[in-house]
């Protein structure tokens, strides 16, 4: 089991050391783990002037998993597009074909307080996203800068989705589906954008080859206020890049908090990039406030997913629910007047519960 670690930036370091000690115990525990790792994001930069160095690309390459912090962080906001951090995270996606997000929304119950709707809305809440995440107007050509006819600047991206694209993630949500409870829901603009109309005709024709699954379709505005309104009518949402995107920070919250989300990128051989759904959080960085059990439960989606060790899995989520259950609160998932924890005490806890 291969798994190169990229800690990136920011907070990134600090959760990503949490996760580390859970892998450190499975190999202590007989599991035949090795580990490298390499700098991506603003790490990348500083350290090869590269968001992706070439070499951390060869090392994600030759592993068969990847566990990635979070990129990003003011010091390189002012850096040209094609150097930011987040380029890192986009060129990794591309390059290694992590076509396939998956994006868990699970409230446990110990945290039904800690979401901003109403209990009974929310509570057994468990919806997976599926988000397309290798093409859409994140890597659509043409794009750039120009000045129009009359001397105004004009910015311009391009969405776009080619049929075997969405095909290729439509079978990825109606599989999704099929192991739960059987629901898919499309989500698409298909009011608006002929990119849309496309997704919604190829994803139509993708049911057919599954008669079991029951498919919805809806458009995104909808969704995103379907997702506040009655967020347990959702089972599987299977959705492009950028809707995704927005769609799943969304639904992270009704599950208590942003520091709780892992997620799974897959190719279509289960390699697989792990990493939380949240970004690197400058403001906290370096101050052992950071929640690290999205990084944790991303850990968790890898050994069900690319290393099919479903028991492994089984085994760090029931610790996470246990340190949960025990009352341990980070900052950003603590209601009034519950204790707080750090960071490092956070991980240690879920190394003791994994016994
Ligand atoms: C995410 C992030 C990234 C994205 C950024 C950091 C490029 O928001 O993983 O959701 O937009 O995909
Ligand atoms: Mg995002």
């Amino acid at each position: 089991m291969k798994i190169a670690i990229l800690p990136g930036d920011g907070i990134g370091t600090e959760i990503v050391a949490e996760a580390g000690k859970v892998v450190e115990r499975l190999r202590r525990d007989g599991l035949p783990i090795e580990t490298e790792t390499a700098p991506i994001g603003g790490a990348g930069y500083d350290a090869a002037r590269q968001p992706l160095p070439e070499a951390t690309l060869a090392i994600a390459q030759r592993a068969d998993a990847i566990l990635l912090g979070a990129v990003g962080g003011p010091k390189y906001e002012t850096l040209p597009r094609q150097l930011r951090p987040e380029q890192g995270l986009l060129a990794i996606r591309k390059a290694l074909g992590l076509f396939a997000n998956l994006r868990p929304a699970l409230l446990y119950p110990e945290l039904v307080s800690s979401s901003s709707l109403k209990p009974e809305v929310v509570s057994g809440l468990d919806i997976m996203i599926v988000r397309e995440l290798t093409g859409d107007i994140y890597f659509g050509a043409p794009r750039g800068r120009r000045v129009n006819a009359t001397g105004d600047a004009e910015g311009f991206d391009t969405m776009l989705y080619s049929e075997p694209e969405i095909r290729r993630i439509a079978r990825f949500g109606f599989e999704v589906a099929r192991k739960r409870k059987r629901r898919l829901c499309s989500v698409d603009k298909a009011n608006v954008l002929d990119t849309s109309i496309l997704w919604r005709e190829v994803v139509t024709a993708v049911a057919k080859d599954y008669a079991d699954v029951e498919l919805s379709h809806m458009y995104v505005d909808n969704a995103a206020m379907q997702l506040v309104r009655n967020p347990k009518q959702f089972d599987v949402i299977v959705t492009g890049n950028m809707f995704g995107d927005i769609l799943s920070d969304e639904a992270s919250m009704l599950a208590g908090s942003i520091g709780m989300l892992p997620s799974a990128s897959l190719d279509a051989n289960n390699k697989g990039l792990y990493e939380p759904i949240h970004g690197s959080a400058p403001d906290i960085a370096g101050q052992n406030k950071a929640n690290p059990l999205a990084t944790i439960l991303s850990l968790a989606m890898m050994f069900r997913y690319t290393f099919t060790r479903a028991d492994v899995a089984d085994r760090i989520e029931a610790a996470v629910r246990k340190v949960l259950a025990d009352g341990m609160r980070t900052a950003d998932i603590a209601s009034a007047g519950e204790g707080v924890t750090g960071t490092r005490q956070m991980g240690d806890a879920v190394v003791a519960a994994l016994s």
